[in-house]
């Protein structure tokens, strides 16, 4: 029986800052609102023409593999998690096999959304166990600036999302007792259209619909974000819980065992929920959400590798991810550093 570990990580998010001031200029926000309702002062936007969530992704898988000190090339599989891609298809997951010169390995994209980079995980951690691969590359990245509503219309989603890539190596270990111990995947269908991006979509209408409406004149808002915010946060509340609960009762631990939290950065209140409801200090939960908003499907990996990169995150460690978000889905994997 193997095991999988996290051998290398990286991130990488642009240079552009946007400030809660910065929004306030073109569209009627403000900072106190955001940071008050959502915990974020800053995020990073791509400027046009310059990164894609492809090139974003690979920036960080160059250094993750850098970390894990292997070769492009003892990469056996790769693994992309974002709602953002570069093309409706093919998916960015073989853009990066192109990008970084791997040889022609499986390249698996995945639409997970704010648990993509959990489910990435788990399904890289099942290559491993079964034997069939030594090396999986998981990546999660966004690019949302370029298509979010920036007017007043959809500041109530508008203001949280920001851009960046994270990338982690998992490497087959012949020590079991060390590395991902477990991960737990859900979903709930039925709440599909409360956190959604309609179009572009083959279910919402003929192509030759949209050629006849192009001088109608009407703006079709499908193509923007949709989020019932309220609705998301209470169910986020409740299924993040759930699913930390469930990956540590799996492994006979508890909130107490818990060294290190990395929820997905969704919202600062959030996070201090579950933290208070579990009784966690400061130490043992990482957020940085306030200076690079919500990542979606690249948050975990930002937000892990700064926490390793800061030393929060050591050896014997016992690491939980956990994540909730679009589809509804979420997940936890619960590590063993
Ligand atoms: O990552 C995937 C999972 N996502 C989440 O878990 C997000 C969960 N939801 C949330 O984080 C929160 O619901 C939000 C941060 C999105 C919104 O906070 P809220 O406290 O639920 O605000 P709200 O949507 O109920 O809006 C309250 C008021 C409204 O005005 P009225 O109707 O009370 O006059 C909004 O129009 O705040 C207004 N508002 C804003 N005002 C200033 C909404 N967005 C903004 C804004 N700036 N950006």
């Amino acid at each position: 029986m193997y095991n999988s570990r996290i051998s290398g990580l990286g991130f990488y998010v642009p240079e552009n800052v946007v400030t809660n001031d910065d929004l306030s200029k073109v569209m009627d926000t403000n900072d106190e609102w955001i940071q008050e309702r959502t915990g974020i002062r800053e995020r990073r936007h791509v400027v046009k023409g310059t990164d894609t969530t492809t090139s974003m992704g690979v920036k960080a898988a160059q250094k993750a593999i850098e970390r894990a000190g292997i070769d492009k090339n003892d990469i056996d599989f790769i693994i992309f998690a974002t709602l953002s891609p570069d093309y409706y298809f093919p998916g960015p997951g073989v853009l990066v096999q192109r990008d970084l010169d791997i040889k022609t390995v499986g390249a698996l994209d995945i639409r997970n959304q704010c648990s993509g980079f959990v489910y990435g995980i788990s399904v890289a951690d099942q290559y491993i166990k079964s034997g069939m691969y030594k090396n999986v590359l998981v990546i999660g990245s966004e690019l949302h600036s370029h298509g979010l509503d920036m007017t007043t219309r959809g500041r109530g989603v508008s203001v949280i999302f920001g851009d960046g890539a994270g990338a982690a190596v998992l490497t087959r270990e012949e020590e079991t007792t060390k590395g991902i111990l477990s991960s737990h995947l859900h979903s709930e269908g039925q709440h599909a259209e409360e956190l959604s991006l309609i179009a572009p979509g083959m279910g919402k209408r003929w192509v030759t619909d949209i050629l006849e409406d192009v001088d109608s004149g009407e703006e079709d808002t499908s193509y923007f974000p949709y989020m019932n915010g309220q609705f998301v946060f209470k169910n986020a509340v409740v299924r993040f819980s759930e699913v930390i609960m469930e990956g540590l009762g799996a492994n006979n631990l508890g909130p107490q065992d818990i060294d290190m939290l990395i929820p997905h950065q969704a919202n600062l209140r959030i996070s201090q929920f579950i933290q208070k409801k579990f009784g966690l200090s400061d130490d043992q939960v990482f957020n940085n959400i306030m200076s690079y908003g919500n990542t979606t499907a690249a948050s975990i990996p930002i937000a892990l590798t700064e926490a390793w990169e800061q030393g929060k995150v050591k050896e014997g460690d016992l690491v939980v991810l956990a994540a909730f978000g679009s589809g509804f889905t979420w997940g936890s994997v619960i590590i063993r550093w």
